[in-house]
């Protein structure tokens, strides 16, 4: 049976506020406060019961059943890791525009269907600088990526090695001591503001993306300023995708900003956590039995 979303958002929205404190009760929460629900018309945004959008008619409908779409909500993060041997069920192969035409690109079949039909929708409103640039990475994959950052932050003092210890620390403990590169301590605490370290990537659960454009040379907040990201901005929920690392919500995701890495969770719950506001931390918490 279908539950009355609306007000079941309504009271979900306002525990949501108590649950961000609860989560990770040392972090302040910087998060701009959640839009009202109660204000929202969801017809008028689409909502996931009453889509109107030509190409989602070609998504399988299992997708949007509410339990169906539980196989989607598997929570990986930094206190919840996926085992070293755990591939997703089915896979396919993309076929969309990627980043490096050499390679392959897999995601979780079900993922792919509603990456193709939200990248369909996409270049029909005139957004068509859009390429994956990471899909499904393997516990392997992602280990080689992760000690790659951790050497790379070893060998400078990175833009994000300000962001994580601020310049006061930068200088007292590299610069005026002459020192120009991290420690290895330094550099994997650096590493893990931006990475996963194996077994704790979603990547490896097959169901999320990340988005470049052409104009760019790497994945950073720049994405930000691009029209697929404004098109996303308003439209991936319709999909079943979600911003998995919102900005305001690092406290809570244990990430920074993302604003290239979408995580497919459901037509349904993609709905609820975009008019929600939420993470996809939060959600699981206010829809736990
Ligand atoms: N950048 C995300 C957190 C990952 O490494 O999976
Ligand atoms: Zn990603």
């Amino acid at each position: 049976m279908k539950r009355n979303s609306l007000k079941i958002l309504t009271a979900l929205l306002a525990v949501s506020l108590l649950l961000s404190g609860c989560i990770n009760p040392d972090k302040e929460e910087t998060t701009t406060a959640p839009i009202d629900v109660s204000q929202i018309d969801k017809n008028s945004i689409g909502s996931y019961q009453n889509m109107s959008y030509q190409y989602l008619i070609d998504i399988n409908p299992a997708l949007v059943t509410t339990n169906l779409s539980k196989e989607y909500l598997i929570l990986v993060n930094k206190t919840v890791e996926l085992d070293s041997t755990y591939e997703p069920a089915q896979m396919t192969v993309l076929t969309c525009a990627t980043r490096d035409s050499g390679r392959t690109y897999e995601l979780e079949t079900r993922a792919a269907e509603a990456l193709y039909a939200m990248l369909a929708e996409m270049q029909a409103a005139g957004v068509s600088d859009i390429m994956v640039t990471s899909a499904y990475r393997s516990y392997a994959y992602q280990k080689r990526l992760y000690n790659g950052y951790i050497d790379f932050e070893q060998t400078c003092i990175s833009d994000d090695a300000r962001r994580v210890f601020g310049n006061d620390y930068i200088k007292a403990n590299y610069l005026d001591k002459k020192i120009f590169h991290l420690s290895l301590e330094d550099a994997i605490t650096v590493a893990q503001s931006y990475s996963a370290i194996p077994g704790q990537s979603e990547h490896q659960t097959g169901l999320c993306v990340d988005f470049i454009t052409s104009g760019e040379d790497e994945l950073t907040e720049a994405f930000e300023n691009t029209a697929a990201f404004a098109w996303l901005s308003q439209n991936a929920y319709k999909f079943g995708f979600i911003l998995r690392y919102p900005k305001g919500k690092e406290g809570i995701t244990g990430y920074t900003y993302e604003p290239w890495h979408y995580r497919f969770v459901g037509r349904e719950a993609a709905t609820d956590i975009f008019v929600g506001d939420m993470t996809l931390e939060q959600y699981l918490q206010l829809t736990a039995q």
